[in-house]
C-alpha cells in the first residue's frame, strides 16, 4: 500500500516560530510512524489577504495554486498552530480561505473533504494556544475534514526545545508520536 501523504505546516509566518519548530517534530513524527511528510512554509506562498474582487479580477494566486496542489495530493494534515487572541491566526484562516475556493475541474472543498487532519498548537504563554485548536477543529471540521481527536498544546513553548529543535520533553515528544501514528493509520485505513 503507497506510503499516508501528510501535508505539515503551521500557522505561523515568523521565522523562529516555535510552531513551525513543532510542525518539524511533527513531521519527523509523521516519518517514524510510517507515512511520508511535506513540510510547507505559508511564508512561501505569499498568499495575499482573501478579496473576492482581486479574485475575480485576477483570479488565483500562484500560491494558491501551489496549496491546493499540495492539499489534494495528501491524505492529510498536521497544522501546528499558535493562539492570537484567543483564537485562530489571521494567516491561517486566510490560508485555509484561499484552499477552499473552487477552480475549475475541481470537486466542491476538494482540498478538504475526505482528508484527515490533526492539531497541535504552541505559545510562551501558560494555556500553550489551546484556544486555537478548537477554532481550527471546528472550522476543518465543518470542511469536512476527519479531525484526529488527540491533540497537544504545547506551553511555555521558548523554553520547550532543544537548540536542535526536538523537544526537551519526552512526555510531549510521546504524545506528538502517538498523534502522528493515529493520524498515519487512520489515512492507511481509509485508503484500505
Ligand atoms: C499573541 N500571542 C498569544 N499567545 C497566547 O497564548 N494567547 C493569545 O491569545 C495570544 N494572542 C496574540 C495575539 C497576537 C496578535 C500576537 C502577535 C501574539 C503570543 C503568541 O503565542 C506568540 O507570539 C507566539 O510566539 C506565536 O507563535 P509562533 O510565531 O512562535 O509560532
Amino acid at each position: 500500500m503507497p506510503k499516508a501523504r501528510v501535508l505539515v505546516f503551521a500557522g505561523s509566518l515568523r521565522t523562529d516560530s516555535y510552531n513551525k519548530k513543532l510542525a518539524h517534530v511533527c513531521a519527523k513524527a509523521v516519518e517514524a510512524g510510517g507515512g511520508e511528510a511535506t513540510f510547507l512554509d505559508l511564508r512561501d506562498l505569499a498568499l495575499p489577504v482573501f478579496d473576492e474582487d482581486l479574485e475575480t479580477s485576477q483570479g488565483q494566486p500562484a500560491g494558491n495554486l501551489k496549496l491546493k496542489a499540495l492539499m489534494k495530493s495528501h491524505d492529510g494534515f498536521f497544522i501546528s498552530t499558535p493562539e492570537y487572541n484567543s483564537s485562530i491566526p489571521g494567516i491561517l484562516k486566510n490560508t485555509i480561505d484561499w484552499a477552499s475556493r473552487e477552480v475549475p475541474d475541481e470537486k466542491p472543498l476538494e482540498c478538504f473533504i475526505g482528508k484527515v487532519g490533526a492539531l497541535v498548537s504552541a505559545s510562551p504563554g501558560a494555556l500553550g494556544g489551546i484556544r486555537s485548536l478548537t477554532v481550527v477543529r471546528t472550522i476543518l471540521s465543518h470542511l469536512q475534514v476527519l479531525m484526529i481527536p488527540e491533540q497537544l498544546a504545547v506551553s511555555k513553548a521558548h523554553e520547550a526545545f532543544n537548540p536542535d529543535g526536538t523537544l526537551k520533553d519526552a512526555r510531549r515528544q510521546q504524545t506528538i508520536e502517538s498523534i502522528a501514528k493515529r493520524l498515519v493509520t487512520t489515512i492507511e485505513k481509509l485508503k484500505a
